[in-house]
């Protein structure tokens, strides 16, 4: 593919729910189903050994169905959730291992997350709420005021600094909140369905947006997406998952000419089934 070092790279990552991880990753290990071990031990299996690579400044879009552990697998890039086993090298620092003040550190200067449903603080104004991650790294005033903007004159809402969320649109919102992961200069951003909550048309715009900031940004950015539309459209590569395992990584060229099996075929099915309508 290419000679750079991986930005972020996963390896044998298992993240199992429930107060009884040990006994059923040793079931998981001699090779019991994901099912077999929620009914033997209750435990869900929510990653199920993951290893893959993203390179620096590439857009990587993580699909599937709801429950496939989507949001588990970005949780534990940013460690908001500790994997059960498994290696995550980020600039190939272990970050499954290190303590939690490193973790801060991380959390606040390398990797950003953008919600869903947005994550404002009701009470902040819209300049208040992109300065915040600064504030919390005791930048001070002047120069957090100064980042803040920049960041929301990027995101096109250098107007609308003194207004509280309230006052804007959803897609508006989720601007803030693309404008907050971007003050900090993070070189990471996770993205966990941010436009999922967004009418089409504005998510089309914001799809479209994110892609132009992106040629500017560079950033490496993990996008998880439902939607197949939005992950062919977005993604320099994409990872589709099912019942917390890898079913294909590729480009979606790859996916779309070479489908890896009935699982994936199924999926490109929506898209030609939307051409037919169309006759
Ligand atoms: N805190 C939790 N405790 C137990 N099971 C969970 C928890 N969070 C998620 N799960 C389960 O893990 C699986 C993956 O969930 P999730 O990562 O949220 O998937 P996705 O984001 O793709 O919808 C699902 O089966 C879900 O029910
Ligand atoms: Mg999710």
């Amino acid at each position: 593919m290419n000679n750079l070092a991986p930005k972020i790279h996963l390896e044998n990552l298992i993240k199992i729910y429930g107060h009884k991880p040990r006994i059923a990753l040793k079931l998981f290990r001699e090779g019991k189903s994901r099912d077999d071990i929620l009914e033997l031990t209750n435990q869900v299996v929510s990653i199920a050994n993951i290893s893959l690579k993203i390179n620096p400044g590439e857009l990587f879009v993580v699909m599937g169905l709801s429950g496939s552990g989507k949001s588990t697998l970005v949780r534990c890039i940013n460690r908001l959730i500790k994997p059960t086993s498994g290696h995550i090298y980020i600039d190939g620092e272990d970050i499954a291992h290190v303590n939690e003040p490193r973790m801060r550190e991380l959390r606040l200067k390398k990797i950003s997350m953008v919600f869903q449903q947005f994550g404002l603080f009701p009470h902040k104004t819209v300049v208040e709420n992109v300065e915040y991650g600064l504030k919390v790294q005791g930048i001070d005033k002047v120069k957090r005021r100064h980042k803040a903007i920049e960041a929301l004159e990027k995101v096109g809402l250098e107007q609308w600094t003194d207004y509280f969320p309230s006052s804007l649109s959803g897609g508006m919102q989720q601007r803030v909140g693309l404008a907050r992961a971007l003050a900090t200069d993070a070189e990471i951003l996770l993205m966990d369905e941010p436009f999922s909550a967004l009418d089409p048309l504005i998510r089309r715009e914001m799809q479209e947006e994110l892609l132009h900031l992106q040629k500017e940004l560079h950033k490496t950015i993990i996008f998880i997406s439902h939607d197949i539309y939005e992950a062919f459209k977005i993604g320099d590569r994409i990872a589709v998952m099912k019942e917390g395992k890898i079913v294909q990584i590729g480009t979606p060229k790859m996916i779309m000419t070479q489908p890896a099996n009935d699982y994936i075929r199924a999926f490109l099915q929506d898209i030609y089934n939307a051409r037919d309508i169309i006759k």
